[in-house]
């Protein structure tokens, strides 16, 4: 039942006069309209006995229920103030006797009585408050909505990359000549995979949550990871005629790293750059080792990226160009690399091609620490003092198919 607000209060005996000498009572059976959305309004209406239901269409089928009211609660003001047809229908829930005050009535009431002029208008902003309250818990919870299924399509989407990924390992073994190693690597494949998808929904229900989840930093090595994730990558890339560059090797460094959420970091970056290349090209990694951090560039030789879409490229839901993208795929990407208190930027060739540039401290502690102000992008590396780490063999090529 909605509050004293929508009642004349009983202290003011002489408004509650003034409205009792000027209305007329109606009597309205359970279930009977007192008015509907859409007719001239032409009254207000003081509930005498019983209880009345204020509701309004909200599509072609459904009608929903906006307030109910009880004895001493007043409604249909609005329009009597606005003069313009009602908005909503009122429906006596039981048995219901109401007091009903003419609009001329009221109108003159109003200039007799401001204290009655005053009181009505404090009810009706207390309802326009709790109107625009409930609005925005209503947008609030259809955004969640709405957000929940673009995940879901992210995640179906992201998904292709590890399930293509597994169905190549499940080839690998079925094969009769696959030997002991191949199985071995075809098992760590599914399994990291599986671990992969596992995190992917572990993104969403970060994201739909709105709490972020601790990453999970471990130390690793940092070669064997970019090893392990090209050799990954690349059957997927090979098969729209994509290659995966290692232009340096990877440095042999141990770093901090969430083994579970940075594969996505770079699955997302190259799909990104097939997305652009259909007709096939190259991805070329280059890794720069500073003091403090390992940069990872990430460089395509598609058409590169125009300023007004680079001005975006991060933004939740940015997508451009695509049909079925989501626009999630950098956001989520800068989110990850952020929780490892790396950072991301984007730039673009003159004669085409995109670079991704991202960074991921090598120490725990840099890790864990918040990234210091002042330094450019969070880096402390001037392209000067960067050393580039030396070319080594690769375990990936075995699986370049
Ligand atoms: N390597 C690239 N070259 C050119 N444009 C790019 C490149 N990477 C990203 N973009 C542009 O940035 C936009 C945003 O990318 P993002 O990964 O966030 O979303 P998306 O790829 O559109 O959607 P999804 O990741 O869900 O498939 C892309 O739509 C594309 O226009
Ligand atoms: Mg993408």
């Amino acid at each position: 039942m909605t509050p004293s607000t929508r009642r004349i209060p009983v202290s003011s005996s002489h408004v509650l006069d003034l409205l009792k000498r000027n209305a007329r009572k109606l009597s309205f059976r359970k279930g009977r309209v007192i008015f509907r959305e859409g007719e001239s309004s032409d009254a207000l209406y003081v509930i005498e006995q019983g209880i009345v239901e204020i509701s309004a269409l909200i599509g072609p089928r459904e009608r929903r229920v906006f307030a109910t009211f009880g004895v001493g609660d007043y409604f249909g003001e609005i329009a009597v103030i606005d003069s313009k047809p009602r908005s909503a229908t009122a429906i006596a829930k039981v048995d219901t006797v109401v007091s009903c005050i003419s609009r001329d009535k009221v109108w003159r009431m109003f200039a007799r009585s401001p204290r009655l002029l005053v009181t009505m208008m404090h009810g009706f902003s207390q309802r326009l408050r709790e109107f625009d309250h409930r609005y925005l818990q209503e947008l609030l919870q259809h955004e969640r909505l709405a957000l929940v299924g673009r995940f879901a399509q992210s995640i179906i989407h992201d998904f292709n990359s590890p399930l293509s990924n597994i169905g190549f390992a499940a080839d690998l073994v079925s094969e009769g000549d696959a030997t002991h190693k191949e199985k071995t690597m075809a098992n760590a494949i599914i399994r990291r995979q599986v671990d992969r998808m596992a995190g992917m929904i572990g993104e969403v229900l970060e994201f739909t949550r709105s709490s972020r989840r601790r990453v999970v930093l471990t130390m690793t090595s940092f070669d064997q990871f970019i090893e392990e994730m090209v050799a990954e990558l690349r059957p997927g890339a090979a098969r729209k005629s994509v290659a995966i560059e290692l232009k340096t090797s990877p440095p042999r460094i141990t770093i901090p790293l969430d083994r579970h959420r940075l594969p996505h970091v770079f699955s997302n970056l190259v799909r990104n750059a097939i997305d652009v290349m259909p007709r096939g090209g190259r991805i070329m990694l280059n890794f720069i080792l500073g003091e403090r951090e390992v940069i990872i560039r990430v460089e395509d030789t598609g058409p590169g990226v125009s300023p007004d879409v680079l001005a975006h490229l991060f933004d939740p839901f940015f997508t451009h160009g695509k049909s079925h993208g989501t626009g999630l795929g950098l956001s989520i990407c800068k989110r990850i690399v952020e929780d490892h208190k790396g950072w991301i930027s984007a730039s673009s060739k003159r004669g085409g091609g995109a670079i991704l540039t991202f960074s991921l401290p090598r120490s725990a502690e840099l890790a864990a620490s918040k990234r210091r102000k002042g330094s450019k992008n969070g880096s402390d590396l001037p392209e000067k003092r960067v050393k580039e780490s030396s070319r080594r063999g690769r375990l990936g090529s075995r699986l370049n198919i």
